[in-house]
C-alpha cells in the first residue's frame, strides 16, 4: 500500500489506489473505490482491502465498519478484466495468489472481523460483489441499487462462494430464479428476499446506516464479536453440540470481558433499577445512556 490514510474525521481518504476509509464518531466507512469501473474487484482492490481490513480491526477510531462503494456503484463484482482475463494466462502460482487475496478479504476475513460489519448497498451489485455484501454481518440497500447474479450472463456459474452465500441467505426459488436467470432486481426485492435486512430510499441510506451503527455502538463489543462468531459456528452443530459450545462461550466472554458486563448488566437492572434489558442496552462505562 503505498498512501496510508491518517483518518482525520469526517473526512475520506484514499488507503492505496482503491480504497477510501473515512473515520466518524466511532465508525469506519470503507469505499470500494474505483468509480470509473463501477467499483469493480481488481486485484489491487483485493489486495488493500486485506490491508484495510487488517489495520481497522486494531483502530480504536473504527468500532463499527461500513463497507460501500464510491460513487453509483456498491460494485460490479469481480474485474473481468484485470482479475479473469489477464490472470487467465498467468502462471498457477500467480492465479493461485489473486484467487487467494480475493477469497480471504470478501469471506473469512469480513465474517469474522471482530468488530460488527455493515453492507451499504449504494448502487449497481453484481456477482462476486455477493460476497463481501453477505459476509458483513447486516446490510441496508438503497431502493434504487439494482443487484444481479450475472454470472451466467457471461458463462460461469457463480464461483466465489457467490452460490454457497445465497444458499444461507435466501430461499431455494429465489435463490435459483436469480442463479439461472441473471435478472436484476432491485434494493427493495432485496430486502423483501431477505438477502439485505431493510432498503430505503438511497437520500436516507447513510443516515439509516449510522442510525443502525450507533445502535451496536451502545453494546458491549467483546460480546457482539462473542455473538457472531457464535452465530456462524452453531449453523453445523447438532443440538447438543450446540448447547455446550455456546455455553462455554458464554463462561469465556465473562472472562475476558474488560467491560465486565454480564455483572454489570445484573447489577443495572436488579440492583440499581436504572434500566430495562428488553428495552434498550446497559450504560457502559464512559458512555452515554442510550435513550
Ligand atoms: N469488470 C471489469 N470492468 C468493469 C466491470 C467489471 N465487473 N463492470 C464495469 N466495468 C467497466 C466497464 O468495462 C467500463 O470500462 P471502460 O470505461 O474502460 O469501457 C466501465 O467500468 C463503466 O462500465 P459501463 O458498462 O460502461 O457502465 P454502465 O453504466 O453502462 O453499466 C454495469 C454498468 C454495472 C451494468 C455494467 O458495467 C456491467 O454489466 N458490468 C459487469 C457486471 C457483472 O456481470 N459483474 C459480475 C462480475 S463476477
Amino acid at each position: 500500500m503505498t498512501d496510508r490514510g491518517s483518518g482525520k474525521a469526517g473526512t475520506a481518504e484514499a488507503w492505496g489506489r482503491t480504497v477510501l476509509v473515512e473515520f466518524e464518531d466511532g465508525i469506519a466507512w470503507v469505499s470500494m473505490n474505483r468509480p470509473d469501473k463501477k467499483n469493480a474487484m481488481n486485484p489491487a482492490m483485493n489486495g488493500e482491502m486485506n490491508e484495510v481490513l487488517d489495520a481497522l480491526e486494531v483502530d480504536d477510531r473504527c468500532g463499527v465498519m461500513v463497507l460501500t462503494g464510491a460513487g453509483e456503484s456498491f460494485s460490479s463484482g469481480m474485474d473481468l478484466k484485470e482479475y479473469f482475463r489477464e490472470t487467465d494466462d498467468q502462471p498457477r502460482m500467480v492465479q493461485v495468489r489473486a484467487r487467494r487475496d480475493a477469497f480471504a478479504w470478501q469471506g473469512t476475513k469480513l465474517m469474522n472481523f471482530a468488530k460488527p460489519t455493515i453492507a451499504m448497498v449504494n448502487g449497481w451489485c453484481f456477482g462476486g460483489a455477493f460476497t463481501p455484501m453477505a459476509s458483513c454481518d447486516l446490510a441496508i440497500a438503497a431502493d434504487e441499487a439494482t443487484f444481479g447474479v450475472s454470472e451466467i450472463n457471461w458463462g460461469i456459474l457463480p464461483g466465489g462462494n457467490v452460490t454457497k452465500v445465497l444458499s444461507q441467505l435466501m430461499g431455494r426459488r429465489a435463490a435459483l430464479y436469480a442463479i439461472m436467470t441473471g435478472i436484476p432486481f432491485d434494493g427493495r426485492k432485496a430486502a423483501a428476499m431477505g438477502l439485505v435486512n431493510e432498503s430505503v430510499p438511497l437520500g436516507q441510506l447513510r443516515a439509516r446506516t449510522r442510525e443502525l451503527a450507533n445502535v451496536l455502538l451502545e453494546k458491549n463489543p467483546t460480546v457482539l464479536h462473542q455473538a457472531k462468531v457464535a452465530f456462524r459456528n452453531v449453523e453445523d452443530m447438532s443440538w447438543e453440540v450446540a448447547l455446550d459450545y455456546l455455553g462455554a462461550k458464554n463462561e469465556q466472554g465473562i472472562l475476558i470481558d474488560p467491560e465486565r458486563g454480564r455483572q454489570q448488566g445484573l447489577k443495572q437492572f436488579l440492583d440499581d433499577k436504572s434500566y430495562r434489558p428488553g428495552l434498550k442496552a446497559m450504560k457502559r462505562k464512559g458512555s452515554a445512556p442510550s435513550s
